[in-house]
């Protein structure tokens, strides 16, 4: 038996190095025990093994996919005791299935990618949630959050708070370690407790850029939006007790908040409208307000210029969206991009995202079968759509087929009835329904589906003439 003991529980280069090795030596995953830190004397070590994991690296023909070692990278920072061993077991069985990544059925390809997914939900909510009192010390301010993270991201965060706050002095206290930054240099020092860290008001802008962004006042929810904030953070959050205030304030908020950075911004790409918009795709990617987040492998928030003046909704990703992490790249995306063309449309200029913004499919053996979302779905994922439409304030929006429609206007719409004529929002702005694209996919009949393709071009032209001039060029 091997047993491998590596100095900290989210050290992957040390796994990595220990992992190569003995697969290079083709040491079995069941004869390898993986345990972190100060472990007893190791009985059975590598040590022959381990002793030139240089060597093992350049032994001929051993070679792990990128995607592989994007995996472990995230996997290794997870609670699960098993991570090393199972991540060992992935790598072992690369070498014979060199393709294993790709069969997204193969049950330990699915758990490691599970386990992946929590850890980086776990990195968002980091993010997001974590709040900074000012105290003072003999530096002058310095700026504490305390936080209880899931998995061990700490140290896998710490550059994105350095890039984030790199002008503030700042520690973030953890019961597993804590991290210093005095302006220039990051420090680590042993892991914390709630009772180290200050109470009180946490400084403003710290949570106006991750939570203010997304409070929509004009629709105030605030049940929904208390659901979006997991309880677990609730305490730590004073703002939950502000909420009475925010709503009092809400009108003046969302001028205050998004008018502003959109006249600042004067219509260009970039600017507070991009960090807001940044800061909401952040949110929606650790998005878990409903349970299509589980099985999905990833948030598809919309993409596109947040000055666009057409914005187009399709219904929700599909399974090489789902991938991709994009809307629209997928055979409905070809046909959309086809039209576009057709319709003289840059679809870079224009905003593109879905109604429901997480993958909805059954699994039929290896093949992931589209499944309609359902009216609570659509409903819980509205949240999103409105806060894109509140900052992206398209002139125009595009409902590709009814649940767009449904998303847009929070009713059933038919499309048959309404659509190809403009029909105000209840937001402001004006919207336009048509045919989804996979509609036209699903056509036998090939004349049928030529005219039908030749319909929905023109509905794309008539949607873009409704601007009154041709979509707004891009700032620099
Ligand atoms: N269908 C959609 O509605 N949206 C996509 O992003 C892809 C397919």
């Amino acid at each position: 038996m091997n047993v491998v003991t590596l100095p900290a529980p989210d050290d992957f280069d040390a796994w990595r190095d220990a992992a190569r090795a003995l697969a290079a030596a083709e040491v079995p995953s069941d004869a390898v025990i993986w345990q972190v830190g100060d472990a007893p004397a190791d009985l059975f070590a590598a040590a022959d093994v381990l002793a030139s994991p240089a060597a093992a690296l350049s032994s001929p023909g051993f070679s792990v996919p990128r995607a592989f070692l994007d995996l472990a990278r995230d996997v290794v920072l997870a609670a699960d005791p098993e991570r090393f061993s199972l991540l060992y077991l992935l790598l072992t069985r690369l070498r014979r299935e060199p393709k294993l990544l790709e069969d997204r059925a193969d049950p330990l390809v699915r758990r490691l990618e599970t386990i992946a997914k929590a850890v980086r939900r776990d990195i968002h909510k980091m993010r997001a949630f974590l709040r900074f009192r000012e105290v003072t010390d003999d530096g002058g301010s310095r700026y504490v959050a305390w936080f209880e993270p899931e998995h061990h991201i700490v140290r896998a965060n710490a550059a994105f708070f350095v890039n984030r706050f790199a002008s503030m002095r700042w520690s973030i206290l953890t019961p597993e370690v804590s991290l210093h930054w005095d302006g220039k240099a990051l420090s680590e020092g042993p892991g914390a407790a709630r009772a180290d860290a200050p109470s009180g008001d946490p400084i403003e802008e710290v949570w106006k850029t991750y939570y203010a962004s997304i409070f929509n006042p004009a629709r105030v929810k605030v049940g929904a939006m208390l659901k979006e904030m997991p309880r677990k953070y609730w305490k730590n959050m004073p703002e939950t007790a502000l909420v009475p205030q925010l709503i009092a304030g809400a009108q003046a908020r969302e001028t205050g908040m998004i008018e502003t950075a959109r006249a600042k911004d004067h219509g260009a790409v970039g600017g507070n409208s991009a960090m807001a918009w940044d800061a909401l795709r952040e949110e929606a990617a650790a998005c878990t307000r409903c349970p299509l987040y589980k099985p999905a492998t990833q948030t598809v928030f919309g993409e596109g210029p947040v000055n666009a003046q057409l914005m187009f909704v399709g219904e929700q990703p599909g399974d090489q969206e789902d991938l991709a992490g994009k809307p629209f790249v997928g055979p409905a995306g070809q046909v959309f991009n086809r039209a576009l063309a057709a319709a003289a449309i840059d679809r870079s200029r224009v905003y593109v995202t879905n109604a429901v913004k997480h993958f909805k499919f059954e699994q039929r053996g290896k093949r992931r079968i589209h499944a309609k979302p359902g009216a609570g779905e659509i409903e819980t994922c509205r949240w999103w759509i409105e806060q894109e439409q509140l900052l992206v304030k398209p002139e125009v929006s595009v409902a590709l087929g009814a649940t767009a429609a449904r998303s847009l206007f929070n009713r059933v719409v038919t499309i048959g009835r309404e659509r190809g004529r403009p029909l105000p929002l209840p937001e402001g702005g004006q919207a336009f329904i048509t045919v989804h694209p996979s509609y036209l996919l699903r056509l036998q009949d090939k004349a049928q589906a030529e005219d039908e393709f030749g319909r929905f071009v023109e509905d794309l032209k008539a949607a873009q003439a409704l601007l009154g001039e041709p979509v707004r060029p891009l700032s620099d």
